[in-house]
Formats: structure tokens, sequence, C-alpha cells
């Protein structure tokens, strides 16, 4: 794997354990010509965030071909020994990164979820804050206890967002390896605190005069000004990234200069429903309706009440049409039918489309704020 993705063991010595403790026995699968590996995929175990509530998911990773066994077949065995393995578990959805655009849509994954690569030019910008939290440098070992408590209150209620267990925290949230670096420092950790409360968290790295920031976790406006305000001021860096910020972020607000902030945007979480009414059902809605939904020539009948759905399979005429791809894009409410429609991939009357429109809505954007 290491290899394939173009990178060197000696970059991650640890990755071995590390590996066995993030994925669970029998979620790992290769392939071999003889007795060498010559392809792999595996399996995270994860908790998602969806619209009012959380999904077990099956997040693909690990995908990778020996580039002299390319294309013949060998990632799409792979993923259909995933997708069952997910199915058999009774996780509804299955979760990616892409390492490339063009590769997993026809598995039936679409974009559910996007990031803003954000880019930050801190001289002479102000972060207007009416009130801000109080900061405390933490070394690695006294924020560990700490962090974990902060980011769940920070992405409750969102969208996308992975809920991590104790193992995600060990074995990746703190991980330092020299591979994680990209010659950049060790992370430092700066803490926003209210009294006996901590509010959020920023984790960076720097790298000539360039602030990296590896997560920025606000449970509140408050916290998220302060934090800002802090990345603004912070000597010898003139410069801050982060490659992937919430698309609602509200650092172009904030900043007394938003021309110094620069935003391009990625695709970020791709979905892929395996299990229609159990994924439809799971999450919440914002607005009552009903809707027959046409997925990939299967009719639904989707109703909602009060928050919660029905979904049951009828015989009618769809007045939606999608794919599982568009329908993955759809479920975490961020991505507009109306949107979709315009791109050919969800056909309707204009008024029906309208309604998914309403129907599949989320006021939280989906973010997922780190590539697995
Ligand atoms: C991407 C990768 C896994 C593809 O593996 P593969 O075994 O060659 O793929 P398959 O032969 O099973 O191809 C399955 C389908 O995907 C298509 N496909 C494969 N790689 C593709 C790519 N990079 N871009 C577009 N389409 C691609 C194939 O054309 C084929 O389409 P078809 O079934 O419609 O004919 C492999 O190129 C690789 O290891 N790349 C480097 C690591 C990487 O990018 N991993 C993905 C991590 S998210």
């Amino acid at each position: 794997m290491m290899t394939t993705f173009g990178l060197e063991r000696d970059g991650d010595p640890d990755g071995e354990p590390r590996f066995r403790a993030l994925i669970a026995p029998g979620r790992a699968w290769a392939a071999f010509d003889g007795t060498t590996m010559v392809a792999t995929a595996a399996s995270h175990t994860l908790r998602v965030g969806i619209p009012g509530g959380v999904l077990p998911m099956a997040g693909l990773t690990m995908v990778t071909v020996r580039p002299t066994h390319r294309r013949r077949g060998l990632l799409r065995e792979l993923v259909a020994l995933h997708l069952a393995d997910a199915s058999a578990r009774g996780e509804p959805a299955s979760a990616l990164w892409a390492s490339e655009a063009t590769i997993y849509g026809r598995f039936g994954y679409g974009v559910a979820a996007e990031v803003d690569a954000l880019e930050l030019d801190t001289r002479g910008v102000t972060i207007a804050a009416a009130a801000v939290d109080a900061l405390e440098w933490h070394d690695e070992a006294s924020a560990r206890p700490l962090l974990p408590a902060i980011y769940a209150v920070a992405i409750a209620g969102r969208p996308g967002a992975l809920h991590r267990s104790s193992t995600w925290w060990r074995e990746r949230g703190f991980l330092d390896a020299s591979l994680m670096r990209e010659g950049a420092s060790r992370r430092r950790h700066v803490l926003a605190r209210r009294g006996a409360d901590a509010t959020g968290y920023v984790v960076y790295r720097q790298l000539a005069g360039k602030t990296r920031i590896v997560e920025l976790m606000a449970v509140d406006a408050r916290a998220e000004a302060t934090l800002w305000r802090f990345v603004t001021g912070i000597d010898l860096c003139p410069a801050a990234e982060w490659e992937t910020a919430p698309v609602d972020s509200a650092l172009p607000w904030l900043a007394s200069d938003r021309r110094r902030v620069t935003r391009v945007r990625h695709d970020a979480l791709w979905l892929r429903i395996g299990d229609v009414p159990a994924a439809l059902t799971a999450r919440q809605y914002a607005s009552d309706g009903e809707l027959v939904l046409g997925v990939d020539g299967t009719s639904w009948q989707l109703a909602s009440r009060g928050g919660r759905a029905t979904c049951t399979q009828v015989d009618a005429e769809p007045d939606v049409r999608v794919d599982r791809a568009a329908l993955g894009s759809l479920y975490l409410g961020s991505v507009p039918a109306s949107l979709l429609a315009r791109a050919g991939q969800v056909s309707g009357a204009v008024e029906s489309v309208a309604k998914a429109d309403r129907l599949f809505a989320w006021p939280i954007a989906a973010w997922c704020a780190e590539q697995f």
C-alpha cells in the first residue's frame, strides 16, 4: 500500500500496529499474484453524523493496486468485497475520500460533503469579536485527555462528521509520524477556555512562515472568533492554511479584510447508500412532505412528518429519479436536488424536484474534517 501511494515504510515505522488497531479483524482484503500482494483495500468501522443523528458506515480506505496490475478489475473486486461485508454487518452506507474524482461514481458513490482549502494572509488582519475566551498552550500529553470531549461537542449535529472512538484518537488524532509532518514542525495545541469550560482548540504545525492548521474546532461562535484571532496573531507566521475547512467557516465574515481569505472548494466525503430504506429512515427531515423517489429503477415512497420519515417500496411511477450516486449526494442535505437536476443527475418535473429540495435540505452544512 505504501509503495503504491508513492511513500516509504520508514516514514511510518509504526504503521503496521496502527492499522491492526484501526481496522477490525476481517475488514482488510488483498489480491495476490502468486505469493505477491498486488492490491489492497480495507474498511474502517465508522459512525458518521447525518441530519439529526449518527449512522454506522463502512469507510473504504487503503485502496491500492500495483501499477503493474492495473485495469484488470482488481479494484472492482475489492469494492464488491467491501460492500458485501458492509451489508452483512448491517451498515446502511459506505463512505470514502477519493484520491481521484473520476474513480468512484461508477460504484454508486456521490459527493455528499465538500471542504474549502482555505488560505489566510494574516498581515494587518484583525478579527471582530465582542468577547473572547482565554487561551492555553498545551503539549501533546496534556492535550490528549482534553481534545476528544471538545471535538464531540463541536461536531455534534454536523452531518458528515466522524464520531471518533478512543482508538481513533490514539492511533490517528495524535499520530505524529514524520510522514504526517511533511517537513513541518510537530503539532502545537492551543485551547480556548471560558471559566471551567474548554470551548475549542486549534491544532497546527509551522513551516517556513506558515501556520498549517490541522484542525480548528469550536463549540460556539465566541470560541471560533477566539481561535481565529489567535491564528492571525501568531508571530513570524504571516500566512495560515487549512486544507479541510468547513464551507460555512465564519472566517471571511470575521476578518477585517475578507480578501485576505481565499477558498478553493474540493470534494470531501463521498457516500454510497447501500440500504435505501434504512438510510432514509435513519436521518431526520426539516420539513414535512411526500415523494416517490426512483433509485436505480426501484420506487420508494418517502413520507416525512414531524422530522421522521417512513420509506416503503411501492409500485408507482417515481416523481423524481436518481441513481445511487446522486442519492449519496442528496443524503446529508447539503447538495440540492435542483442543482443535481441542472447537471442531469436528477430528473423529474420542476415542482417534484423542488419538493425533493425541501425534503432533503438540512440547515447545518455537511463537513468531514479529516481524510481517511
Ligand atoms: C485507482 C486504482 C485503485 C484502480 O485500480 P484498478 O484495479 O486498475 O481498477 P479496475 O481495473 O478494477 O477498474 C474498475 C473501473 O474503474 C476505472 N478506473 C480505474 N482507475 C481509474 C482512474 N484512476 N480514473 C478513472 N477511472 C478509473 C476502470 O476503467 C474500470 O472502469 P469500467 O469497469 O467502467 O471499465 C489504482 O489505479 C491505484 O491503485 N491507484 C493509486 C492509488 C489510489 O489512487 N488509490 C485510491 C485511493 S482512494
